[in-house]
């Protein structure tokens, strides 16, 4: 352990104690060509005298660092390529990955004071950017975040990313944070709020395929942190691990009543045995974007006689697990049919004929849709 004056010290006498077999992402040969004299070579004798192992660790220039992260991520094979980064701290745009960071000292960083959202880009389009803005100022608000430019302002940054992206299919994130500052629990040291984007090109193709479920036994949020899409989503990948672990796509959460809630990045809806569709409300979630514009799209269905009707309010487990068909819906996501809960067979087992047919009409409005749902990119 690092004795307390030791971490006072100034960082040329600080000592590291890292293990030989740290992985620090990059090889101890690829130390060598950075000046000799910038080489700390550091040991750690104990109170005890017992001598742990020792750590070569590199002061490094600016260009350095840069250098080394460029290098970093050209060496693993990454799904997702970055094409485009915003940051009102830099005040600018970068196509180069390398430069894609965000301060140390930002309160979304060190205490997850940030909020944030998403929309699809579609053949040079935005789907539901307004939707998502709408959600994104909300979500901002209730985190007591004041955003650093106006709604409009923002929407001007998000297009001009995707646009220097250059990507007509992929993903746009977007972030609002209390900003850089210090490392306290108050945000008053924070000068401004930072918003932060990043467009993003997915390599997989989208599997539509019918996907098995299981209820998370990771708590919920609150209903206060649900509604609101805060970067505090540890409960989030604790379900989806838990998920994996048990060979199922995503776990379903249920409320603090028992009733069904959402998924961990997406929310749920079934088919019941009189051809409803029926989603639990969002009093207690996060107001799904894709969920609001399916339930609209789904009149088409009504039309058609192929649904009765669409209703939405408190789901039973029981109700949830007798349905007829059950789907994910999510902008990553779209529409997926759930063929199994826990060990439940949803339905007849097999893919669901409206779940079928709300994916299509959701894919045929991200692509054809109204200008309402629709942003065009001027490229
Ligand atoms: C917890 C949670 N619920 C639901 C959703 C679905 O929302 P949307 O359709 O707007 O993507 C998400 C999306 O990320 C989410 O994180």
């Amino acid at each position: 352990m690092a004795s307390l004056s030791t971490l006072t010290n100034p960082i040329s006498e600080t000592c590291f104690f890292l293990p030989k077999s740290c992985d620090l992402g990059f090889s101890r040969s690829k130390i060598a060509p950075f000046a000799r004299s910038n080489i700390f070579k550091n040991s750690n004798v104990s109170s005890e005298g017992q001598c742990s192992s020792t750590f070569d660790v590199p002061l490094l220039s600016c260009s350095e660092v840069t250098e080394r992260m460029r290098t970093s991520r050209e060496s693993h094979k990454a799904k997702q390529l970055y094409l485009a980064m915003y940051s009102s701290v830099s005040g600018g745009i970068t196509i180069d990955p390398a430069a894609m960071v965000i301060p140390m000292d930002d309160h979304m960083v060190h205490r997850g004071h940030g909020v944030f959202d998403t929309a699809a880009i579609v053949n040079g389009y935005l789907y539901e950017l307004d939707q998502h803005l709408d959600r994104f100022v909300g979500s901002a608000t209730m985190a007591k975040i004041q955003i650093p430019f106006d709604r409009e302002s923002i929407r001007q940054i998000l297009i001009r990313t995707v646009s220097v992206s250059e990507c007509k299919n992929g993903s746009l994130r977007y972030w609002v944070s209390a900003g850089p500052g210090d490392f306290q629990l108050s945000p008053s040291g924070c000068h401004r709020a930072a918003l932060y984007a990043i467009v993003i090109k997915d390599q997989s193709p989208p599997d539509h395929s019918g996907i098995r479920v299981v209820t998370s036994s990771i708590p919920i949020k609150p209903p206060q942190f649900a509604v609101m899409k805060s970067v505090n989503y540890l409960p989030n990948v604790l379900s989806k691990m838990e998920a994996e672990e048990n060979d199922a796509y995503a776990a379903i959460w249920l409320d603090s009543d028992g009733l069904v809630a959402e998924g961990p990045n997406m929310n749920v809806a079934f088919v019941t045995k009189e051809k409803e569709l029926l989603m639990p409300c969002f009093d207690k979630i996060l107001g799904g974007c894709t969920a609001k514009r399916v339930a609209v799209l789904a009149a088409n269905l009504v039309k058609e006689g192929k649904l009765r009707g669409i209703r939405v309010e408190n789901v039973s487990v029981e109700d949830g697990k007798r349905a007829d068909e059950m789907m994910l819906i999510g902008s990553g996501v779209h529409v997926r049919s759930v063929v199994q809960w826990d060990e439940e067979v949803i339905g007849n087992g097999r893919e669901g004929p409206v779940t079928q047919a709300l994916l299509n009409l959701l894919l045929e409005d991200m692509k054809s849709g109204p200008p309402t749902v629709r942003v065009h990119v001027p490229y």
